[in-house]
């Protein structure tokens, strides 16, 4: 089963209230809701999203009145707040993003090259195309660009290459020996850092959370609290940029130019949005207790 990263420390950050609306946009296998509907009362509702049918089929068989789970990407939150009347009046909201351990130790699912399987890859696998099927595709040129940009894989020229070369390429393993082939032996950071600059592409992920981000302030009620767990620095450097335009009432200008009346004017007029918590990281004692939640980032803010 899936360990829960910053479980505890991601709940006392949504601080709930006991007659709240929340949220949980990763649902997984149910970590963070389960934690979540011990906190509420009977006035209290959560409600969970997640792309995956697996996740779903979890959620279901919670049998709970203020319970609802939602089989869909995340991106699509102000739909669903709308359909159930909750715009302006969740309380928290949490994203716990990357993988469960239920997708990473399928081998049907493709995602590890520790585990030899179909390369799959997809969070949702009734829809979209695999990572298979995507390297088929794909011009050398492209995927090179996601190796480099998603990956930030220093090899992205030479694998880009050499899959062009060897495909069609139908197993995790297949495309793991590509890589350990032309790479320096000892390790399988280049391995690591392609599989996961696929699996972001296949799942269009920097694009899910920069859709959700572009919608969560309508749907926060005021002093609602949005917690997010991520796991790579892409994903953080997005969250903490929309975090810190939001928070800023002066933004970001060149020194010694001056400024109009007009421009004064309508910097005094503009409202802080979010007040930023610190960010926390995991311990040393969380790591040796969950060694995934090593490279974990969980950043707060509260809408004013
Ligand atoms: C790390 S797991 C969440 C684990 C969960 N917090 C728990 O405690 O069990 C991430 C989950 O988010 C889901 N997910 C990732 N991107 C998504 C998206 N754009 N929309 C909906 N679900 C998504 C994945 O399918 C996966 O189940």
């Amino acid at each position: 089963m899936h360990i829960p990263v910053l479980l505890k420390k991601s709940i006392q950050a949504l601080k709930i209230k006991k007659n709240g609306i929340y949220i949980d946009g990763t649902f997984g296998s149910g970590g963070h809701s389960k934690c979540i509907l011990e906190k509420i009362n009977s006035y209290g509702k959560l409600y969970a999203i997640d792309r995956d049918p697996e996740s779903i089929k979890i959620g279901k068989k919670i049998q709970d009145s203020r319970f609802t789970i939602i089989h869909d990407l995340f991106s699509n939150i102000y739909k669903h707040c709308k359909k159930y009347k909750i715009i302006q009046k969740v309380n928290g909201i949490i994203l716990d993003l990357g993988m469960s351990s239920m997708q990473l130790d399928n081998v049907k699912r493709g995602f590890s090259f520790k585990n030899n399987g179909p390369l799959d890859m997809r969070m949702n696998q009734k829809n979209g195309f695999s990572a298979s099927n995507w390297l088929m595709n794909a011009t050398e040129k492209e995927i090179f660009k996601v190796l480099k940009k998603y990956g930030e894989e220093k090899y992205s020229k030479k694998i880009a290459f050499h899959i062009i070369k060897k495909r069609p390429i139908l197993q995790t393993h297949e495309l793991h020996k590509i890589i350990s082939k032309i790479t320096p032996q000892k390790n399988t950071k280049s391995s690591k850092r392609t599989f996961q600059a696929i699996r972001i592409k296949i799942n269009n992920e920097l694009n899910e959370l920069k859709n959700f981000l572009s919608k969560v302030l309508q749907i926060l009620a005021p002093k609602g609290r949005l917690c997010i767990i991520s796991f790579h620095s892409l994903e953080d450097r997005i969250v903490k940029k929309f975090l810190f335009k939001n928070s800023r009432k002066i933004p970001n200008l060149p020194k010694n130019i001056p400024l109009t009346i007009k421009e004064l004017k309508r910097i005094g007029k503009k409202k802080y949005k979010l007040r930023i918590f610190k960010k926390i990281s995991p311990t040393k004692k969380d790591i040796l207790k969950n060694s995934r939640c090593r490279s974990a980032i969980l950043r707060t803010a509260e809408l004013k």
